[in-house]
Order: C-alpha cells, then sequence, then structure tokens
C-alpha cells in the first residue's frame, strides 16, 4: 500500500509517496519554504501543491505541528494563530481533493521510528523528542503512540522549547555543548516523571547525535532516530492506512 506523507513544520513543508511495506520514500521528496505569513489558507495551497506535484489522488496523511482532537487543530505554537480551531481535515481535503488523515507531527514521526526506524520491535516504554522550531513529543508503549506537548513544560517561567530546541540553540548563540548540557537538565526532568525505557532523538539536529548527544547523559538508554528528518513523513504517511484514522 502506498500513501502520500506531509509533514507540516515550522520553516518548511515536505512530502513524498511512502511505501508502507518498507517505509521508504517512493520519490525524491518536495519540499517548500513557508511563507511568513502563513495562514490556514496559505498553507492549504502548499499542501495542494505536493500533492499536484505527486499527481496524487490516493489517501494523504498529514503531520501538524499542533495539538489535533479528532479532525480539528487546538493549538498552533510556531505556526499562524488562525489555526486554532481549524477543522484540518476539511481544510486539506477540500484543498487536495484527496481523503486526509490529520495527526500531530511528532506522533507521527514517533510511529515511524517505532515501525520501520529505531525503535523497531521495542515493546517497552520509549520516549521521542523531535527537536526543531520547537520541542515534539510522543509516548509509545507496546506499540501504541500517545502524543504529547512536552515541549510546553515551564522551564525559568517559558515553555522549555523556547531554550533547548534546536531553533533555540542557534538564536541563543550556543555551543553543541553548552546546548547540549541544557538538554540533559531538561531530559532528566522528563525521565523524573516518564522514566522511558529507550529515548529517540529525531528532527535534522538528529544527524548531528555525535556533537551533543555525550553531553546529554540521560538515565534511559538515548539514540538518533533512524528516518532522520524524513520521520514525519514517512509516520504521517503510516497514520492515512491506520484503521481508526
Ligand atoms: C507544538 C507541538 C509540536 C512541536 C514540534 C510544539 O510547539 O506545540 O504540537 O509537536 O512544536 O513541531
Amino acid at each position: 500500500m502506498k500513501t502520500l506523507g506531509i509533514d507540516i513544520g515550522g520553516s518548511a513543508i515536505k512530502g513524498a509517496p511512502v511505501d508502507l511495506k518498507t517505509g521508504w520514500l517512493l520519490a525524491e521528496r518536495l519540499r517548500i519554504e513557508i511563507p511568513k505569513i502563513a495562514t490556514p489558507a496559505a498553507t492549504a495551497k502548499i499542501v495542494a501543491q505536493i500533492a499536484q506535484h505527486f499527481k496524487w489522488h490516493g489517501p494523504v496523511g498529514i503531520g501538524f505541528p499542533g495539538v489535533i482532537h479528532g479532525s480539528r487543530i487546538l493549538t498552533s505554537a510556531n505556526l499562524h494563530p488562525k489555526f486554532v480551531g481549524c477543522d484540518g481535515v476539511k481544510l486539506f481535503a477540500a484543498a487536495t481533493g484527496c481523503r486526509v488523515a490529520l495527526t500531530n507531527d511528532a506522533a507521527a514521526a514517533a510511529l515511524a521510528e517505532m515501525r520501520y526506524g529505531a525503535g523497531r520491535g521495542f515493546q517497552g516504554k520509549a520516549l521521542l523528542l523531535t527537536l526543531g522550531t520547537g520541542i515534539g513529543s510522543a509516548l509509545v508503549f507496546r506499540g501504541s503512540v500517545v502524543p504529547c506537548e512536552l515541549g510546553h513544560l515551564p522551564m525559568r517561567g517559558r515553555d522549555a522549547e523556547r531554550f533547548v530546541s534546536a531553533l533555540a540553540r542557534k538564536r541563543r548563540g550556543l555551543s553543541w555543548e553548552e546546548w547540549g548540557v541544557e538538554l540533559g537538565g531538561y531530559v532528566r526532568m522528563l525521565e523524573h516523571i516518564l522514566w522511558p525505557e529507550l529515548i529517540i532523538i529525531g528532527g535534522g539536529v538528529s544527524a548531528k547525535s555525535r556533537r551533543f548527544f555525550r553531553f546529554v547523559k540521560p538515565r534511559a538508554r538515548m539514540v538518533p532516530a533512524k528516518l532522520r528528518n524524513e520521520a514525519g513523513i514517512v509516520g504521517a504517511a503510516a497514520w492515512a492506512a491506520e484503521p481508526l484514522a
């Protein structure tokens, strides 16, 4: 089975058709930068452009960086505030003319990593963190993915993602070591309440794990995402084929 996976991020929207048996992209992914003012209508236009590029008419899975309840988008921390309260499934289905399944972007990445990547075959409690514009999070236990919002835990009076996301490292001009140490403090706080056995780090920085992993010092085994930055696309595609989607 093949579905189209689309990952809506803070800076770009990426998509590709995915073979759900293997988790491999069936074509080179298309990446389109998000305009400065990405209203729901402008974002839906880009999503439609991606579907058209692949001449797609089948099911589409979309990962969105916010809380999703059913077909509704409840939060939009790093995208346009007009997304809040919007029926995302309706919006993207109308734009693409395809059947759409919507989920949180980090939950999508977790689904992909557990099925095809770093968590494959793992049945215990895993925590996936994606470090990008914000911090995405999901807990997984025996294959069930639970989307979380751990990037918004308070740290020094603000959301933790303002200090320890990949974007925050650049914005604050931190070295890999300084950032890794701070990330370590955050990860240990999460471990204190969640006690994962495995931590998977995703997002673009997962490719640079050698530069900062040694400073994090978690209790659990920590590994970089195997599907790297493509986990969001692959997981969104897999979500479109879930029976309840
Ligand atoms: C959002 C999450 C999202 C994460 C990564 C956060 O700001 O609230 O829903 O998963 O960013 O994109």
